[in-house]
């Protein structure tokens, strides 16, 4: 049953410019089921008239510390009074919420493609499935946005690339990918990131088929599964099916969510 419980900020650091990483110490909140690709929906303190909670990936859970990270970055009111709230604060969260992603004993290598935002949940995969061969490929607006590179120090490789070419190969991570799959195919490959760097990487790999999950980004609303605001379309063998984002996903098979 999901419910709201109390987030107390322990950190909030700036990480990159307009993005911050915040740390938070859920008491009431049970993580031990935590499953990667899983978010925390939270409540805009402080703005009354901001009624509905923001959904942010889960970057890391520590069930025992009862504590989560996430990756905030500015852009309207909600993530900005997010974004200024000192360590001490108390937010109400709902959490982990929705399908995270699934890896499997035959999945031994495993391409992890993140962009902006969306690379923060990646390192939870790493978190709790490590005895996997990753190879990390992430993509940037530019240097200034680039954080939690050396997160990934522990994968085989890191490949990162960028818009305007400040930091990493210029252009995008999915032309980096493309090369790199020339040489090496792995197992499966998980994505979060933006809607256009995911439908590039279904035309990458779809001729290829390899497996691949996705976390895909929809607006929210009540972020528990009463609303149908965050619907998307889903095909099944029977034709499309709709399925609620907040609770049915985010994460789903790249070849049958429609982007
Ligand atoms: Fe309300 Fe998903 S946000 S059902």
């Amino acid at each position: 049953m999901l419910k709201k419980v109390k987030a107390l900020v322990k950190d909030n650091t700036p990480v990159a410019h307009d993005i911050f990483k915040m740390t938070l110490y859920c008491p009431d909140a049970d993580l031990r089921q935590f499953v990667p690709g899983q978010f925390a929906h939270i409540s805009i303190p402080g703005h009354e008239e901001l009624l509905l909670g923001r959904p942010f990936s889960i970057s890391t859970a520590d069930a025992a510390a009862k504590i989560v990270t996430i990756v905030i970055k500015i852009i309207g009111k909600g993530t900005k009074a997010l974004a200024h709230c000192r360590k001490g604060a108390e937010l109400s969260a709902i959490l982990p919420v929705g399908r995270g992603f699934l890896l499997q004993d035959r999945d031994k290598s495993v391409f992890l493609i993140g962009g902006g935002v969306g690379i923060a949940p990646l390192l939870s995969v790493i978190q709790k499935w490590p005895d996997k061969q990753y190879e990390a490929f992430l993509g940037y607006r530019g240097r200034a946005y680039s954080y939690c590179t050396d997160d990934f120090s522990c994968c085989n490789a890191v490949h990162i690339a960028s818009d305007d070419g400040t930091i990493g190969e210029h252009g995008l991570v999915t032309a980096l990918l493309e090369n790199h799959l020339k040489s090496n195919t792995p197992d499966l490959i998980l994505s979060c990131g933006p809607t256009p760097m995911l439908c590039a990487l279904k035309k990458l790999i779809e001729p290829l088929a390899i497996p691949c999950q996705v976390s895909v980004e929809e607006r929210m609303c009540c972020g528990f599964g009463a609303c149908a605001v965050c619907v998307c379309g889903v095909k099944t063998e029977q034709g499309l099916d709709y399925k609620k984002v907040c609770v049915e996903g985010p994460v789903f098979d790249l070849f049958k969510v429609v982007l």
